[in-house]
């Protein structure tokens, strides 16, 4: 199987403020340096692009996506629609899909299947969910994929929880969600929207009956500034390297003036652990 190379995923936290200062030049922000040290096959935003689903702000944060020159796959978050009524109803994605054309995308190539999910519900603030319609198209969704191409599946609601504070409650039956896309053959399952990084591999979590494949379960943290009453949280992004037999994710964070790498993790790929002692 060829290497792929690393894509990377990042939840892109309040960008709008950012793009509206002109003084502050990309360097200084940093993804661009990471972006060309990496030269990733495949660059993923799960969301929360803007703050209020301004059309404007939509836009600085396209520009700034599609300015890193890589292909770039984007699903909306809770904050990417209009904030207010009626328009949070009649129209509550035309300004993503301006911007990106669906809200569900999809990027193959020989070694990348990527599907992304649109968990937001404008009836809802916070909460999101995939409705089961979802999950059997994203089933057929990825049948589509070459042969040896590694599966991402791409949602704005977190499968799996916050390490520090946060009330903000995972998508909608995360249970029935993550088996679903487990079943249908995801290798690799991203998030946002809690602003802080975790990551697991199913076996961790999950009582092995021995010979399930790996399925890696990821929240990016926040690339935006936090808000003012947010002070604390780190800004950042994965970087995701796939190999034969295994994937590693590495948790790069801003530190004012350069990309501080402060976790590495490996884990495996298909059905063999990275390695067993004898009992
Ligand atoms: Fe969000």
């Amino acid at each position: 199987m060829p290497t792929a190379k690393p894509p990377m995923a990042s939840a892109l936290r309040q960008l709008e403020s950012r793009c509206q200062r002109p003084s502050a030049s990309r360097s200084s922000w940093g993804a661009p340096v990471l972006i060309e040290r990496f030269q990733p096959e495949l660059v993923i935003a799960s969301g929360d692009l803007s703050h209020r689903g301004r059309e404007d702000q939509l836009a600085n944060a396209s520009r700034f996506l599609h300015g890193l020159a890589r292909p770039v796959l984007a699903v909306p978050g809770n904050h990417d629609i209009p904030h207010t009524f009626p328009a949070r109803f009649t129209r509550a994605f035309r300004g993503f899909e301006r911007q990106w054309q669906t809200s569900e995308p999809t990027y193959s190539s020989p070694t990348l299947h990527v599907i992304g999910l649109n968990s937001v519900r404008p009836w809802r603030h916070q909460s999101g969910g995939i409705r089961n319609n979802q999950l059997a198209q994203a089933r057929e969704r990825l049948r589509d994929a070459q042969p040896a191409a590694f599966q991402i599946v791409v949602l704005h609601h977190h499968l799996i929880g916050a390490p520090w504070r946060s009330r903000k409650k995972p998508v909608a039956r995360r249970n029935h969600v993550l088996a679903s896309l487990v079943a249908a053959g995801a290798d690799l399952i991203l998030a946002g929207h809690i602003h802080q990084a975790a990551v697991s591999e199913r076996h961790e979590f999950e009582i092995s009956r021995g010979g399930e494949r790996g399925v890696v379960v990821s929240v990016a943290p926040g690339l935006g500034q936090p808000r003012p009453k947010r002070q604390g949280e780190a800004r950042g992004l994965h970087v995701y390297e796939i190999e034969e037999t295994w994937l590693r994710v590495q948790t790069y964070v801003w530190m004012d003036t350069d990309w501080g790498l402060t976790a590495e993790r490996q884990f495996p790929r298909g059905r063999q652990p990275l390695a067993s002692e004898p009992a």
